[in-house]
């Protein structure tokens, strides 16, 4: 990963800004951040404002998956504000130590079904997702298996650092069966249903996926209600 590690003595909010355009306030708790160490991808700030703006302010309940020294969920505090409901779980218990400070943390696997579902029952319910975890293929499933059916309507799930999807250490490869991105693809055709004959590969969730945005290193799940498709010609 060294081969893509920013300069220490350049200036990460101006690479941002200049590569993306980007100047929301997210840019500043990153790259102004003083506290505990965040470590993000440039590229993946404008991208968070893109799907977690809608959710600020407002009594969002966020789980973040990988909590590792707290600095994200401390980020997330400040940007997400004090009606969030904010939880973090790790699987290594050094993390608990972080427990109640910007958020809820709380020590067990990713792949952990049981696990998952105390977690959001303790939350009261779910909006949004991000997994920043192991980032092992099977670990990625297990916890969308788990977390996108119990997603509210409107929630948003994303997962980061898939370029592991290519890793074989992390599960993945370039032409692997168990390459996140062919799971992408099967949630894509799953989309699509009403226009083949194959039916839902996956029963459980294939038929609410109403938007599915893949960006470098980052899938992006919707949750809205999904309806037969319609078309009408109006006019003259
Ligand atoms: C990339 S770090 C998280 C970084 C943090 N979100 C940030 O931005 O500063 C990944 C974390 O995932 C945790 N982790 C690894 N395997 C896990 C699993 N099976 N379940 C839950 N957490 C896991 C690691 O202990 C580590 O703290």
């Amino acid at each position: 990963m060294k081969k893509y590690r920013f300069d220490e003595n350049a200036d990460v909010a101006e690479d941002i800004r200049s590569k993306y355009g980007f100047d929301g306030e997210l840019l500043d708790l990153f790259a102004g951040n003083k506290g505990v160490v965040v470590h993000k991808w440039h590229h993946y700030i404008p991208i968070y404002e893109r799907y977690f703006a809608q959710f600020r302010d407002r009594p969002v309940r966020f789980l973040e998956i990988g909590v590792n020294k707290g600095g994200s969920l401390q980020m997330w505090r400040r940007y997400f504000g004090e009606a969030a409901t904010l939880y973090g779980i790790d699987i290594n218990p050094e993390c608990a130590q972080f427990d109640g400070q910007a958020g809820q943390v709380r020590i067990g696997s990713q792949a952990d079904p049981e696990f998952l579902n105390g977690v959001v029952d303790e939350m009261g319910g779910i909006d949004l997702v991000l997994d920043d975890g192991s980032h092992r293929m099977p670990h990625v499933r297990a916890s969308f298996e788990v977390l996108y059916p119990r997603l509210e309507t409107g929630g948003v799930y994303m997962i980061e650092d898939l370029h592991t999807a290519y890793y074989p250490k992390f599960g993945g490869g370039y032409r692997s069966r168990d390459n996140f991105f062919v799971f992408a693809r099967e949630l894509v055709d799953d989309m699509h249903q009403w226009y083949h004959n194959k039916g839902l590969r996956h029963e459980a969730y294939g038929g609410h996926v109403s938007g599915l945005h893949i960006h470098d290193s980052i899938a992006v799940i919707d949750k809205q209600p999904v309806h037969r498709p319609v078309h009408s010609r109006v006019g003259e």
